[in-house]
């Protein structure tokens, strides 16, 4: 490759510092970095940490200085509650400045975390610009997620505040938040002194003495300015599973982030000012963070949020109405979105259906784009579908199709090349360089880009532990694949015990102590297995304990329902099978792997330390049998 891409990548390569100093002068700066990156006492990377700025200011208040009040910013479609309107950027402002006003008045000053647990609506996206707006850290929690989940991540983040409505919109059911939101205050130990309920008429909440009702507050606010802040200072946490059930709360800095999404948005999406971007996705996950929220905003493009689901919303042509009614120019969604499509349109009516010659191109991300559902996409849309591969941590594309530098040649079940800002390398178990087409672990050379992680939040130690010390001087993306002759990306899926189901990040670990838990269970091993819709989906064995009396399906209906109860309805473990015994090392450690390639059909790769090799028969007559 000699073009345009390459020519930046080695620009990049050559001084990413001076790479990056340049790429700062894209946004207005209230103190503009002098310095690119620098390492703190605990060696961690921190970009423009001389600069001062607002990331509230660089999403709405500078367009309307610039004299773009008049154009909308967000489009708000609900499907789900038949509902539609939209925000200019002075609107969005005049709103953001008054309840960042109601937070002030509250005592939220910058630096104080709040919790934001809210569905697909206005209020959430107002409410994450009105904490940037005060230097506030916020931390959205996906309104998926059950109490516990929440709770966990109050303790972890200790907000001053929670913003919150009073129900989510779900296909078929309205989602009460009231009684899960106090009974995550229950089961929290820090103790938030207040949460603003925004009602919706769908279901209303019932307040009690600590609660604010949203729009009464918003009645007598008076708008609050923006809070310049250093470019190290921390705009929100995104917490992400990770191998074990607690958490990690990703940081993202206002500087680097700010840098990285204005960057992004002309080379990863090829997007101008004024155009609509669209990303189907949630605020609760890092996609709805960067794409439905910050970059388009700080881009000056139109932003949709959309309420609704891909099919049965009211049905599978949901997505090209959408693109027709706002003339939308680039489209994001997960594989998983488009599968569903597929399913139940599998000739595109829809598509056709409706006039979509505004779409320049569709972006998929969450999951590796398969094969199929590319060739699917390719065939009935015309378009060019550009996978591209990122994580929570990095909250921008790793690899990416660079289309504002240039349009490469797409190679299906490839994110295609390394986007300028990250190194990416290929590494052996005893870290040596992987040859082309060899397969090892995706890992990404120090420091990484502006707009990734410097750590987790409180938690250092397992930052580094997790992500920097199995090859010093790299960071460890926790994916698997490997790089072609051509240099293009192929991405193969997770080393970890980290799933990906329906584009949601699941942890089966954190569902194998949920599992263990239950009285009945003697152990248990939960992995991820090939799913058509949605890529994967956990399931469960368990070895129920040697004096259990009763009906094992019982348990597993138990097991189901403690699952759906502590981490969320996304979570889907449905399938619990009880064994007579697992398959385990001499060591003593289960090998789920193996149990994976079991269930999928694949060749079965037992290491040599396997205990008894012939319980993998075992297991395959037990579940014939059942
Ligand atoms: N609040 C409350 N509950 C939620 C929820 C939310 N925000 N999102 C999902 N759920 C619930 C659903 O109602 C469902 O509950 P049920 O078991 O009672 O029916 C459960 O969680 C599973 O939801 P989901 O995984 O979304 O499955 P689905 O069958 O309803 O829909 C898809 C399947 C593929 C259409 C849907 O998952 C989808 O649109 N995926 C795209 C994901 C995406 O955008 N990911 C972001 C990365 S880009
Ligand atoms: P999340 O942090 O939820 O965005 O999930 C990140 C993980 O999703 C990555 O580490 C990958 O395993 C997977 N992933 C995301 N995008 C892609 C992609 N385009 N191709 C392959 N895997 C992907």
């Amino acid at each position: 490759m000699q073009g345009n891409y390459q020519q930046q990548y080695q620009s990049f390569i050559h001084d990413p510092g001076e790479f990056w100093l340049t790429q700062a002068k894209r946004i207005p700066w209230f103190k503009a970095p002098q310095h690119a990156y620098t390492q703190d006492n605990d060696g961690l990377y921190h970009w423009y940490a001389d600069s001062q700025l607002n990331s509230c200011y660089l999403a709405l208040d500078q367009h309307v200085a610039a004299g773009f009040g008049e154009q909308t910013a967000l489009i708000y479609d609900s499907p789900v509650t038949d509902s539609k309107c939209t925000y200019s950027y002075l609107q969005l402002q005049q709103e953001v400045a008054k309840f960042a006003g109601v937070m002030q008045s509250l005592g939220v000053v910058k630096g104080d975390r709040v919790v934001i647990y809210m569905p697909m609506i206005p209020q959430a996206v107002i409410g994450m610009l009105a904490c940037a707006r005060l230097g506030a850290i916020h931390s959205v929690v996906f309104g998926g997620f059950a109490a516990h989940e929440l709770a966990v991540r109050i303790d972890d983040a200790k907000p001053k505040l929670i913003l919150s409505a009073s129900c989510g919109v779900e296909v078929n059911s309205v989602i009460a938040y009231k009684p899960l939101i106090d009974n995550a205050k229950k089961l929290a130990e820090h103790k938030v002194a207040h949460s603003i309920i925004y009602q919706r008429k769908h279901s209303t909440a019932k307040l009690n003495a600590t609660d604010i009702d949203w729009e009464q507050a918003m009645q007598t606010a008076e708008p609050a300015d923006v809070v310049p802040v250093a470019g190290d200072h921390p705009l929100y946490i995104l917490y992400t599973s990770g191998t074990t059930g607690t958490p990690k709360g990703v940081i993202r800095e206002n500087a680097g982030h700010a840098v990285a999404m204005h960057y992004s948005m002309e080379t990863v999406y090829g997007m101008q000012p004024g155009e609509v971007f669209w990303a189907a996705s949630d605020i609760g996950w890092v996609v709805g963070h960067s794409y439905i929220v910050y970059a388009p905003l700080m881009f000056r493009c139109t932003t949709v949020l959309y309420e609704g689901k891909p099919v049965r919303t009211p049905d599978a042509s949901a997505f090209w109405r959408v693109v027709e009614e706002y003339q939308v120019n680039a489209l994001f969604s997960a594989p998983t979105a488009f599968r569903a499509i597929k399913k139940e349109d599998p000739t595109a009516e829809g598509f056709k259906k409706y006039d979509t010659t505004s779409l320049k191109r569709l972006f998929l991300a969450g999951e590796r784009l398969d094969p199929a559902t590319y060739a699917w996409l390719t065939e009935h849309t015309q378009l060019p579908v550009l996978d591209h591969w990122w994580q929570t941590e990095t909250g921008w594309a790793i690899a990416c199709n660079p289309i504002g530098i240039e349009q490469l040649n797409t190679k299906p079940g490839s994110a295609t090349v390394p986007t300028p800002g990250f190194d990416v390398q290929i590494l052996n178990v005893d870290g040596s360089q992987c040859a082309a087409n060899e397969q090892g672990a995706v890992v990404i050379k120090l420091p990484l880009p502006p707009g990734c992680l410097p750590t987790i939040w409180q938690n250092t130690k397992r930052y580094k532990a997790g992500y920097l010390s199995e090859y010093p001087g790299y960071y460890l993306t926790g994916d698997g694949g490997y790089l072609d002759d051509d240099g293009y990306l192929f991405i193969m899926g997770r080393t970890d015990d980290v799933i990906n189901v329906a584009g949601h990040r699941l942890s089966t670990g954190e569902m194998e102590e949920i599992v263990a838990a239950h009285p009945a269970v003697a152990e248990c091993a939960v992995f991820g297995v090939n799913d058509s819709l949605k890529g994967q989906l956990p399931m469960a064995m368990i070895v129920l304990k040697n004096d259990f009396i009763g009906n094992p399906t019982d348990v597993e209906q138990q097991l189901i329902l403690a699952v759906r109860n502590q981490i969320g309805a996304i979570a889907c473990l449905k399938n619990i099978v009880s064994v007579e015994r697992l398959p385990k090392t001499r060591s003593g450690k289960i090998l789920r792997k193996n149990l994976r390639q079991l269930i999928d059909g694949d060749e079965l790769q037992i290491p040599s330390t396997i205990d008894d090799a012939s319980i993998f028969n075992e297991i395959s007559q037990q579940l014939n049998d059942r």
